[in-house]
Formats: structure tokens, C-alpha cells, sequence
């Protein structure tokens, strides 16, 4: 319920072409998880821990979903999570009671949020790329540089084709379902993007056999800033960790 208040308060205009995605994920939600379950349990538990690995301070798991990653968020760190769909965030709130979890939740845009330049220590990202079409990939990686502190690390969990014949052809075959349903593909190749988003590549390592990839990148020296104006200064993290 929290969630859905947080919701009609904190709305941000959507620019065009969000409805398509905000859509699907309100139709999607209420079975998310449900769908999702024997991918979580077989293989993303473990990755989702290993994405928060050393991670602490003030993090923002971007495309927070229902809120999988919650059981892995560091202890002590300060988190906030943005989401497109309001549906998607309401069962985030509704796990965040449940596991008694200490994160904010928000609904926002990730290619056009509302923090202040250098606000987060670290940024999360699991399987959101995977659903931005090619032209919005630069555009989040510019977003997520800027509101990532220098020195900082931004971290994103994607699904990768296998090289593997067999693996790849029964991808392939999974390809129109996934993208019917979540709006996503295997092949987003977000790395490419790094350089023109002012974004270093720090490592890129697969994480489930050669699937899925953990990309670690960081804000470039020297990168081009978008300063917030003073009316969003409200949406520093600290204004939204209590539960
Ligand atoms: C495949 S789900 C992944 C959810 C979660 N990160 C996880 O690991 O289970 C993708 C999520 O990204 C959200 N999303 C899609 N486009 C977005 C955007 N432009 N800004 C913020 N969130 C977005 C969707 O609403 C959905 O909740």
C-alpha cells in the first residue's frame, strides 16, 4: 500500500515511449513472480548475491522490479529502488514488509531520474537493460554515470546468447515468448554503449555458464554532468529509507 502512495505522490512525467514498457509491467506483475520462479531458484539467487558483493553506502537498484534483489542488499548500505511500474513496486513494498528490508521505493524513469549529480555509491541493475530497446541503452548508462559518484561502480546483470549451439538454439526458441511477455531480448549488447555513455569498463565477466553476465563499469573522469534543479534536491536518498 506504502508503495502505491509513494507511487501517485512522487509521479514523474513519462516521456514518450514509456507507455509501451509501463503497460506491459503493470500487466505482468501480478504474475512476475510467479513466472519467474524457477529461473530465480536455479539460477539468480546466487548471481544476485554476487552482484552486491563489497558493495556499500548508498545504492540505487535501478529497475528494483518486485524487489528480488532484497534479500542481498548489503547490510548497513542505504538503498533506494526505482521502478517504471507502480504494479511492479507494490509487490516490492509488499516484500520489503514481508523480509523487513530497509529500502526506499520510488517510481521513476531510469533514463531521466530525479537525484542530484553523484548521489549513489554504487548502482545496481538486474536484468533492466535486457528490456530497454537499443536507442534508450546510452541514454540509461549516461543517466546512471551521472548520478553515480566518481570512483563509484555500476553494476548490471544481462543475459548474454550462448555460444554453445545447442544453448543458443534453445534461446532462440525462448526468444519470442520473453519478448512478448517482458518486452526483453538476449542480445542488447549493453557493453558496446560503455564509451558513448562516459562509462569505463572495469570487468565483464559471465556468471552462469556463458548466459549471463555481470558488467562492472564506472563514471570516466571528465564526464559531462546534468545538474538537477534545486526543486528535485527532495530526492536525495536519505528522504526515502523509512519504511
Ligand atoms: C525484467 S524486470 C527485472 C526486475 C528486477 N530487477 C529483477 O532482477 O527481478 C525489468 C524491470 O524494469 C522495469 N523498467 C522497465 N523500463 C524501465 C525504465 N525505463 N525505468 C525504470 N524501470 C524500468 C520494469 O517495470 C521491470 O520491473
Amino acid at each position: 500500500m506504502r508503495a502505491r502512495k509513494h507511487a501517485s505522490q512522487e509521479r514523474v512525467q513519462r516521456p514518450d515511449g514509456r507507455r509501451g514498457e509501463f503497460a506491459r509491467y503493470q500487466h505482468v506483475a501480478p504474475l512476475y513472480d510467479l513466472l519467474d520462479l524457477p529461473f530465480e531458484y536455479g539460477r539468480y539467487r546466487a548471481l544476485r548475491r554476487r552482484m552486491f558483493e563489497g558493495l556499500s553506502g548508498a545504492i540505487l537498484d535501478a529497475g528494483v522490479g518486485t524487489g528480488r534483489n532484497m534479500p542481498f542488499y548489503p547490510t548497513g548500505a542505504t538503498v533506494v529502488g526505482i521502478d517504471l511500474s507502480p504494479a511492479m513496486l507494490v509487490r516490492a513494498a509488499r516484500r520489503r514488509e514481508r523480509l523487513g528490508t530497509e529500502v526506499g521505493l520510488l517510481e521513476m524513469d531510469v533514463l531521466r531520474t530525479t537525484f542530484p549529480d553523484d548521489t549513489f555509491d554504487a548502482v545496481v541493475a538486474s536484468f533492466l537493460f535486457c528490456v530497454l530497446e537499443p536507442d534508450r541503452q546510452a541514454p540509461a548508462l549516461t543517466e546512471l554515470g551521472r548520478i553515480c559518484k566518481p570512483g563509484g561502480q555500476i553494476r548490471i546483470l544481462e543475459y548474454a546468447y550462448s555460444q554453445d549451439p545447442l544453448r543458443r538454439f534453445i534461446m532462440r526458441l525462448w526468444t519470442p515468448w520473453v519478448r512478448r511477455v517482458y518486452g526483453a531480448a538476449f542480445d542488447r549488447d549493453t557493453e558496446r554503449y560503455l564509451p558513448e555513455a562516459g562509462l569505463e569498463t572495469l570487468e565483464t565477466r559471465f556468471l552462469y555458464k556463458d548466459i549471463i553476465k555481470l558488467i562492472v563499469a564506472r563514471p570516466a573522469r571528465g564526464r559531462r554532468k546534468r545538474v538537477v534543479p534545486s526543486s528535485h534536491a527532495a530526492y536525495a536518498p536519505a528522504a526515502y529509507t523509512s519504511r
